[in-house]
């Protein structure tokens, strides 16, 4: 069974606002400086589900991608993204992206983001994955995220301290579902507060305007450089507000996690692709470079592809990881580019100036999510989704390295310029008829083995039916008590069977979705799988690409 809504305790108390956004990394805080800058009387309310800089966006650590060397352009970065995205990206959204992407990070400059210079002035940019050019700005060396998040929160901190200034901030605040009005339009969220005075426990903010970006999913899965945080809050409350959830299938593997054993669970430290970016490469276990020779950018292919890689070798060797060799850069580089990375390797006991890294695929980035237009809105008047959450077109069957972090900051800044040219009517909020539910917490675990083995870098049409099946019976299971992690499992369970019938109805393999028992790419699915939620199942639908469909690709 799944849930219409979650199992809550009524609204205690009730507040009101103009826009609420969900989540304090970079879309949702852009959007909200942004939305504060544009409409001065308009009541802005940030709500984070933890702490302001727990969500992903301090943890990232290669760097934002972006036309801003000499020997670039955007029509390259274009080029590249699209070539990446395996056929599905949409190239209005690719285009918005990249032309509007190097002022984007000016305007991240000037509020204050520090970023790596070289002698004499311009941005250090180095590479990635994917990328023809050197394009990848990059803070603290490795530190990219953490600066970025200090320096908007910093912003934040400034403006929501002005007092009757439009800007409020709520830390331990959980989203639960969205309020909708009764022509179906969004009225504002349910919320559950771990705070103070009068806004504690369950409430209610009404606001005809509503902005997720409460970042990814990857705690479907056992192993992710996803933080606690990454439950699918934002899809699943999408979801059950009706909104369509596209491109789910594909979740970026990120080729280089730190192996750190069979067991390994949670949050697993990033090697970032800068490091092959500055030279270093994969090996075998008998210290074999194999990304030669299959792709013409070698250790530099997009991830997908290195991905595929490195499961092959271990598949083939019956290995559970492969290495990363970097010894050759010395110890200058890897203190200078990549202090943070050699402190975690060190805190490992690994020394990557003399040992190759043990390193294995892990889930790191939803390249679906809630669908959205280009200006961030979602098939819900007044709801718009933005960065993680959401899926713009950008990146396709998987995402270029490093576009991430750009892609929250323009498609918040056109949130923003949306909802200051064109404001949803005012919304109040009707009575919610969905049928509540809720999991047990202890679903959370079971949910991400299950989804590991059946739905992870390699799936099968028979593993994904059995992923159905169990995560069906896991649905059906007792009741669990209100509470984050009860709330958090029943997201996660949601996104999981979101994801899974998405995955089950793409039967080929194309970027970061791999079938082993339809091993092409095929024309005919050069298309889009959007999942909604009806009264108590998943509907998946399929959308051809009208562009592919133009130039006689289907
Ligand atoms: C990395 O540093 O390798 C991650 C960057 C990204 O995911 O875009």
């Amino acid at each position: 069974m799944i849930a219409g809504r979650l199992l809550a305790p009524d609204a205690g108390w009730i507040r009101r606002a103009d826009v609420i956004v969900v989540g304090s990394g970079v879309a949702g805080v852009t959007v909200a400086l942004n939305a504060r800058r544009l409409m001065p009387d308009r009541r802005i309310l940030l709500v984070t589900k933890s702490m302001l800089d727990d969500g992903s966006t301090r943890w990232a650590q290669g760097g934002v991608a972006a036309a801003l060397g000499p020997e670039d352009s955007p029509e390259q970065h274009l080029a590249d993204t699209l070539t990446a995205g395996a056929g599905l990206c949409d190239a209005a959204a690719v285009r918005a992206l990249v032309t509007e992407g190097p002022d984007a990070v000016r305007r991240l400059i000037a509020l204050g983001a520090r970023f790596d210079a070289e002698p004499g002035g311009p941005l250090a940019l180095t590479r990635e994955g994917g990328h023809l050019r050197s394009r990848i700005a990059h803070a603290g060396g490795d530190a990219t995220g953490a600066e970025i998040s200090r320096a908007l929160l910093f912003a934040l901190e400034q403006a929501s301290a002005v007092p009757g200034g439009g800007l409020d901030v709520i830390e331990h605040a959980m989203s639960l579902d969205l309020l909708l009005t009764q022509d179906g339009r969004a009225a504002g969220l349910t919320l559950h507060v771990i705070g103070e005075g009068q806004q504690d426990g369950v409430g209610a903010v009404y606001a005809p305007a509503v902005v997720l970006a409460t970042g990814g999913i990857g705690q479907v899965y056992s192993a992710t450089t996803n933080p606690q945080v990454s439950t699918g809050d934002g899809v699943a409350l999408a979801l059950r507000a009706g909104a369509g959830v596209a491109d789910l299938e594909f979740v970026q593997f990120h080729p280089t996690v730190l192996w750190l054993g069979p067991d390994a669970r949670g949050r697993q430290p990033l090697i970032s692709e800068a490091v092959r970016g500055e030279g270093a490469f994969l090996v075998d276990e008998a210290g074999n470079r194999f990304m030669t020779g299959r792709h013409p950018l070698a250790d530099l292919a997009p991830r997908d592809v290195v991905a595929k890689a490195i499961m092959n070798v271990m598949i083939k060797a019956g290995t559970d990881h492969v290495y990363l060799d970097g010894r050759h850069l010395g110890a200058a580089t890897w203190q200078h580019r990549f202090p943070t990375i050699l402190t975690t390797l060190r805190a490992h006991g690994i020394d990557p100036v003399s040992q190759p890294i043990p390193v294995v695929p892990a889930a790191h980035y939803a390249s679906g999510g809630v669908k959205t237009d280009l200006r961030g809105r979602t098939s819900i008047t007044g709801l718009y989704a933005c960065g993680e959450t959401a899926c713009t077109g950008v990146h396709g069957a998987n995402r270029l390295a490093s576009n991430s972090l750009l892609e929250g900051l323009v498609f918040a800044e056109r949130i923003a310029a949306d909802l200051a040219s064109n404001f949803p009517a005012p919304a109040e909020p009707a009575a919610d008829r969905r049928k509540p539910r809720l999991l047990d917490q202890a679903a959370m675990t079971e949910i991400a083995q299950l989804m590991t083995e059946r739905a992870g870098v390699v799936r099968s049409g028979t593993g994904l039916t059995m992923a159905a099946e169990e995560l069906k019976k896991i649905g059906d299971q007792p009741a669990g008590t209100p509470g984050v992690l009860a709330w958090e499992a029943t997201n996660l369970h949601l996104a999981a069977a979101a994801l899974v019938a998405a995955a089950a109805a793409r039967r080929e393999t194309r970027g970061s979705h791999w079938r082993e028992d339809y091993p092409d790419s095929s024309a005919a699915w050069l298309g889009h799988l959007t999942v909604t939620l009806g009264l108590d199942d998943l509907t998946v639908s399929y959308e051809p690409d009208q562009v592919a469909e133009q130039k006689g690709q289907r």
